[in-house]
C-alpha cells in the first residue's frame, strides 16, 4: 500500500493522541503534556510524555519516542500499513483506493489471523446461542450459573463435536490449508482436526476486545479440563490476560485490579458487578502482565482460594506485583473455593462479603512462613530471612521497610535493631558493624555459627564443609574465628574439640559451644543439618554479592551509561546459582 503524503497528514491530523496513548498508559497532565509510566520500559517514576499538540511522544528514561504511527509499531508489533490503518479506521478515514498500489498485497498473515479469530468466536457464540448442537452447552453453562447476559459479554460459545467440521467449515470459506495450519486451531499432527471439540469456548481478548485466543471447557467431568489455543502470530502468552478488555477502564477508575485463577472467576466477578478483575491465562502471574496492571491501576489484590496451591501462587503473584511496585493484597477465600464457586453457592452478596477486608500480602507471607518455620530455632529464622528478605529488597520505600522489618521482629521475638542489622548484612554484606539477631545474642546463633557447631559436634562432616567454604565466606566474626580453628586442625590432622576450645578467644563462644554440643541437638540426622546449614550460609552469601554486582552495575549505568559485559555476566551467574540452591533448600 502505497499512501500519498497528504493521507498520511489527514490521519495523523484527525488523531487523538492522549487518547490512543491512554489507552495503554494512564497520563497525569503535567503543564501542556501528558506524564506517565513508559510501557516500553520499567520503570517506577513516570519519565513518558506525550505532547498531544505535536502528536508526538517521548521516554526521556529509554529515549523511545516518536508519533502515533509509531507509536503503534511499537507498541502493537504493527507494520506501517497496518497502524494507518487502524488509525485511518478509527479517524473514519477510508484507505480503499490506496489498497492495491505499491507492494500491498492484501493484509498481512497476522490482520488474517485476526480476523479469522473474530469469525470463528462469533460463529461459535452464534452456535451456542441458536443452533441445535449449542444446547448441551446452554443447559451446562445454565447448571452453572452463568446468565445470559455474562454469555453475551464474554461472546462465549460452543465448538461442536464433530472433529473436522471448523476445517470443511473454514475450507468451504476459502481459506487456505497452508493458512490454516498456522493459526493454532487445528492439531498439529492431523490438520483437519480441530483443536477443541464439543467444549464451551472462551474468547481471550486483547486489550481493543479482539478476539486473540480461545480455551475450551470440558462440559462436566474429564481431562483435559480445559484446552488453550497455543501462540500465534497474535497471540503471547504471558503477556494478555483474560478480562482485561473490560478491566481497563473500571480498574483505572477504581485504583486498583483484582486478580483471580481462571475464566469462570472473571466472569463470576463481573456477574456480582466487579468488572476491574483479570486472570492469568492458565499460568502464574508474570513480570509482563504486572506491568501492564502497573500502567492502569497502583494496587493489585490477589484472590486464590484457600487450598496450597492457591497460597503458593499467591506468594508467587506478591514477589511478581512488588517487583513493579504495585501495592499488593490479598484475599483468601473460605473453603477452598474460587469466586464462581462461592457465586454460585451464597449469591453475590456473600462474594461481596469476602471480599470486603484484603489483608496486606506482606503480613500474610510473613504469617505464613511462620506458620510453616520452626522460630525457636536459628535454622527457622535463618529460613524466614531467606524467604522474606528477597521481598524486603523490593520496595523502594524506606518507610514501608521499616514497617516490615518491625513485623518480622515482632514474629520472631528479637529486637528490632537486631533484624535491621541482620537484613542490611544480607543486602550489603557489612561486616565489622555485624551485630544482629543471628549473631550470638541471649543464646540464639547465626546460620554460620550454627552449621560450624554442628561440625564441631560432627567433625567427619569438616571435609564437606571446607570443599564447599572458605574462611572469606563467614560474615560472622565468632563463626569465622571458629573456621580458622578447624582448618587448622585439619590441616594438622588432629582434632581435638577440647583444644579447639582452648584456642578460642571468645569466652562467649565458648560457652555457646559447650552449650551446644552438651545438648543433643546435632544427633538426629548431623549430615542433612550440616547440608542444610551449608546451603543456607552459601545462599547468603550468593545474595550478597549479587547485590555488591547490581550496585556496581547501577554505578556504571549512571556513570558512563554502558552496561559491562562481564557484570552482566557475573549477575546471571549469580541469579543461576540462587535459584539452584533455593531449590535444592525448598
Ligand atoms: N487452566 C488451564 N488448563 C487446565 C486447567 C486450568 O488452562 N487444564 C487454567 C484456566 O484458565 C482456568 C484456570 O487455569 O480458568 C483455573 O483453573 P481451575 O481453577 O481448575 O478452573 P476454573 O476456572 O475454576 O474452572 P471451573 O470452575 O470450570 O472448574
Ligand atoms: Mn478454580
Amino acid at each position: 500500500m502505497f499512501l500519498p503524503d497528504e493521507v498520511i497528514k489527514e490521519i495523523s491530523d484527525r488523531t487523538d493522541m492522549e487518547q490512543l496513548v491512554g489507552r495503554y498508559v494512564s497520563l497525569q497532565r503535567a503543564g501542556s503534556r501528558l506524564k506517565g509510566l513508559c510501557p516500553f520500559h520499567h520503570e517506577k517514576t513516570p519519565s513518558f510524555t506525550v505532547s498531544p499538540d505535536m502528536g508526538v511522544f517521548y521516554c526521556f528514561g529509554c529515549k523511545k519516542g516518536g508519533n502515533a504511527f509509531t507509536f503503534l509499531m511499537e507498541m502493537e508489533k504493527m507494520t506501517f500499513p497496518e497502524a494507518a490503518e487502524y488509525l485511518a479506521r478509527e479517524a473514519g478515514i477510508s484507505l480503499d483506493e490506496y489498497k492495491h498500489t505499491g507492494d500491498f498485497q492484501g493484509s498481512s498473515e497476522r490482520q488474517q489471523i485476526a480476523d479469522l479469530y473474530d469469525k470463528v468466536a462469533d460463529m461459535l457464540h452464534y452456535i451456542l446461542l441458536s443452533k441445535p448442537e449449542g444446547k448441551a452447552a446452554r443447559k451446562y453453562l445454565d447448571s452453572r450459573g452463568v446468565t445470559p447476559e455474562m454469555v453475551e459479554k464474554f461472546r462465549l460459545g460452543f465448538m461442536p463435536d464433530d472433529r473436522t467440521w471448523l476445517y470443511n467449515f473454514l475450507i468451504r470459506k476459502h481459506y487456505s490449508p497452508e493458512f490454516l495450519s498456522k493459526t493454532g486451531l487445528f492439531s498439529a499432527k492431523y490438520p483437519k482436526i480441530s483443536l477443541f471439540t464439543g467444549r464451551v469456548m472462551f474468547p481471550v481478548c486483547s486489550k481493543h476486545g479482539n478476539v486473540i485466543a480461545l480455551g475450551g471447557r470440558i462440559m462436566g467431568d474429564g481431562q483435559p479440563k480445559y484446552i488453550n489455543s497455543p501462540e500465534t502470530l497474535i497471540f503471547k502468552k504471558g503477556e494478555e490476560l483474560f478480562g482485561l478488555n473490560i478491566a481497563m477502564l473500571a480498574m483505572r477508575k477504581a485504583g486498583f485490579c483484582y486478580v483471580v485463577e481462571g475464566y469462570m472467576d472473571v466472569i463470576a466477578m463481573n456477574q456480582a458487578g466487579i468488572e476491574n478483575v483479570v486472570a492469568p491465562l492458565g499460568t502464574a502471574l508474570t513480570d509482563h502482565q504486572a506491568g501492564i496492571i502497573k500502567r492502569n491501576a497502583g494496587r493489585v489484590v490477589l484472590l486464590f482460594d484457600g487450598d496450597a496451591a492457591g497460597v503458593k501462587a499467591a506468594e508467587r503473584g506478591t514477589f511478581i506485583c512488588e517487583a513493579q511496585d504495585l501495592i499488593c493484597e490479598i484475599i483468601k477465600l473460605p473453603g477452598n473455593a474460587d469466586p464462581a464457586e462461592i457465586l454460585k453457592k451464597n449469591g453475590p452478596d456473600s462474594l461481596h462479603n469476602c471480599l470486603k477486608y484484603p489483608i496486606n500480602c506482606f503480613d500474610f507471607i510473613l504469617e505464613n512462613y511462620c506458620q510453616n518455620l520452626d522460630l525457636t530455632r536459628f535454622q527457622g529464622i535463618a529460613a524466614l530471612y531467606g524467604k522474606i528478605f528477597p521481598l524486603l529488597d523490593l520496595t523502594d520505600s524506606e518507610v514501608r521497610r521499616e514497617q516490615r522489618l518491625k513485623a518480622i521482629a515482632d514474629k520472631i521475638n528479637a529486637d528490632y535493631r537486631s533484624v535491621y542489622n541482620d537484613y542490611y548484612k544480607h543486602k550489603g554484606g557489612m561486616d565489622q558493624n555485624y551485630t544482629g539477631a543471628m549473631a550470638v545474642q541471649d543464646n540464639k546463633i547465626s546460620s554460620e555459627l550454627y552449621l560450624l557447631i554442628a561440625v564441631l559436634a560432627n567433625y567427619k562432616y569438616f571435609d564437606m564443609v571446607r570443599s564447599e567454604l572458605s574462611a572469606d565466606d563467614f560474615y560472622d566474626s565468632k563463626a569465622k574465628e571458629l573456621f580458622i580453628e578447624l582448618e587448622e586442625c585439619y590441616r594438622n590432622r588432629v582434632f581435638s574439640r577440647d583444644v579447639i576450645l582452648q584456642h578460642l578467644t571468645d569466652g562467649k563462644l565458648r560457652e555457646i559451644i559447650l552449650e551446644k554440643t552438651s545438648s543433643d541437638e546435632f544427633n538426629l540426622n548431623p549430615e542433612t543439618i550440616i547440608r542444610d546449614s551449608i546451603r543456607n550460609v552459601r545462599l547468603n552469601n550468593l545474595i550478597m554479592k549479587r547485590q555488591k554486582v547490581e550496585r556496581l552495575l547501577k554505578k556504571e549505568v549512571s556513570e558512563h551509561g554502558d552496561v559491562p559485559e562481564e557484570l552482566i555476566s557475573e549477575k546471571a551467574y549469580y541469579d543461576k546459582e540462587i535459584e539452584n540452591l533455593k531449590g535444592m533448600l525448598s
